[in-house]
């Protein structure tokens, strides 16, 4: 195992024993097992890395760790595909590091770190798994389908139940998110309103 990756676990452990929403949500994985996980890149990792925006008080450590694993990270192409994949994936960028396929294998959640680049609008999504967000660095506002709008700073979190559709806009910052799943951890997220969408 990769000392980036043991630092980066511990990071992780350390925030859900800092933050208590994340500990109510999911208590840190007990049955985690190592697993190789083939490095896929992103050029938004460079761009993590040599963002200075992604500024903290409380998750050095972590956002650290996180982008120094982000070589290392399998780095997903969710939406690739769709009409706005290109464009998406130029500004908003994820690797799993707890999870099915993620270097640190467990059954109860799956958690992966999030970037998105200032100036982007990721539309409305939903996925039936539940979620919940950190903010780690930057920050970034959150929309729930109904709801009024948040702006999220570091230590602050953001809850999505299942298929609840939410998005997220950076305005003159980046953000950098730990996120986690619980409950329904297969199922895809797919755009709400996939029409609307150019
Ligand atoms: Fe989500």
């Amino acid at each position: 195992m990769n000392d980036r990756w043991a630092t980066l676990l511990d990071a992780a452990r350390d925030a859900h024993a800092l933050v208590p929403a994340l500990q109510e949500f999911c208590p840190f994985p007990t049955d985690i097992r190592e697993q190789s996980v083939a490095a896929h890149h992103d050029p938004l990792c460079d761009a993590m890395a040599n963002d200075t925006r992604l500024t903290t008080d409380h998750f050095t450590a972590f956002r650290d760790a996180l982008i120094a694993a982000g070589p290392l990270g399998q780095w997903r192409d969710t939406y690739r595909h769709t009409s706005i994949g290109e464009v998406l994936h130029a500004h908003f960028g994820t690797y799993e590091f707890l999870g099915r396929d993620a270097p640190f294998g467990t059954d109860q959640m799956r958690g992966f770190m999030v970037y998105q680049t200032p100036g982007y609008h990721y539309p409305m999504h939903h996925h039936p798994a539940e979620e919940i967000y950190l903010v780690l660095a930057g920050e970034a506002e959150f929309h729930v389908e109904g709801q009024d709008s948040r702006v999220l700073r570091p230590g602050d979190t953001q809850f999505h139940d299942t298929n609840q559709p939410h998005a997220l806009t950076t305005h003159n910052t980046p953000v950098m998110a730990y996120v986690l799943w619980r409950g329904d951890l297969t199922t895809k997220p797919v755009f709400t309103h996939p029409e609307a969408l150019t």
